[in-house]
């Protein structure tokens, strides 16, 4: 069963060698979708990056266990615990035995008031900066530009050179997840959903914040994946990092309110009488 039936159907994607994109989409409206992405890197010892958001479980758990089969997956990397992430989470450790949850302190402490108890034999607790030996490659953690929650580590595979950068990119889509096919106009709405993601950006120091910013460019992604936005590479990579960087210390970016509220309501009365 999916909560959103009219959503255009996806499969997994292999967007860099042995890495696959879970995708998913949520409704937002202007025939614009809501990417809800999560990752798989299906290496000697498969990782499932993210579990997706409670509304797509079913849909998720069927597309990640089309990539890896689930007494083969040995890591579950959560980014961060927020619900959108963490959507079929009890279901993985359930389905795969041999996973180990590489998580953080604060993530834990979060989950634990809101959902079942996790097993503390079975998690690994690692901070930006630290590393994930997976047998055949060595993951970096790293804090992303744009995170809404601040348990929220990325993660870079510089034997892929793939990037899970979270909540970092947002971007609503008419359908696309390639970046590179996307229009300007489409591209300019990343700037307005990575505003509403970390409205702290107004507040920060340019030089200090580029320099963060600088530093995640500097791993050398050549593909650059997120929860919320379209795959980046080349050109578009750029621009999205340089997207994040002119947010520092510049007004937010104004979201809908009532008005919007009002025209929905309006257009659902008249749909209604119809
Ligand atoms: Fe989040
Ligand atoms: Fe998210």
């Amino acid at each position: 069963m999916t909560f959103f039936p009219e959503m255009p159907a996806t499969q997994p994607e292999c967007i860099a060698p042995d890495t696959w994109l879970i995708p998913n989409f949520a409704p937002a409206g202007d025939g614009l979708l809501l990417p809800v992405n999560s990752m798989v890197i299906r290496g000697r010892e498969p990782v499932i990056v993210d579990t997706g958001a409670p509304v797509h479980r079913a849909l998720w758990i069927e597309k990640a266990f089309s990539v890896v089969e689930p007494e083969d997956v040995r890591w579950i990397f959560l980014s961060h615990d927020d619900g959108d992430h963490t959507g079929a989470l009890f279901d993985v450790l359930e389905r795969c035995p041999h996973a180990t949850l590489v998580t953080n302190f604060f993530a834990f402490e979060r989950l634990a008031i809101e959902k079942p108890a996790l097993p503390l034999s079975r998690m690994r607790w690692l901070d930006p900066g630290d590393t994930l030996d997976v047998g055949d490659r060595v993951l970096q953690l790293f804090r992303p530009p744009i995170f809404d929650g601040p348990t929220t580590r990325g993660l870079f595979d510089p034997k892929s050179r793939a990037m899970w950068a979270v909540d970092s990119f947002a971007c609503f889509t008419p359908g696309p997840l390639d970046a590179e096919v996307l229009d300007a106009e489409v591209l300019a709405g990343m700037t307005t959903l990575c505003s509403a993601v970390s409205p702290w950006h107004a507040w920060l120091d340019r030089e200090r914040y580029v320099r963060h910013v600088d530093a995640i460019e500097a791993l050398g992604a050549r593909t650059v994946a997120s929860a919320h936005g379209p795959v980046l590479r080349r050109g578009a990579l750029d621009d999205a990092f340089d997207r994040v960087r002119a947010l520092a210390g510049a007004p937010l970016v104004p979201l809908p309110g009532q008005e919007l509220l009002d025209s929905l309501l309006a257009s659902t009365l008249v749909e209604a009488a119809g």
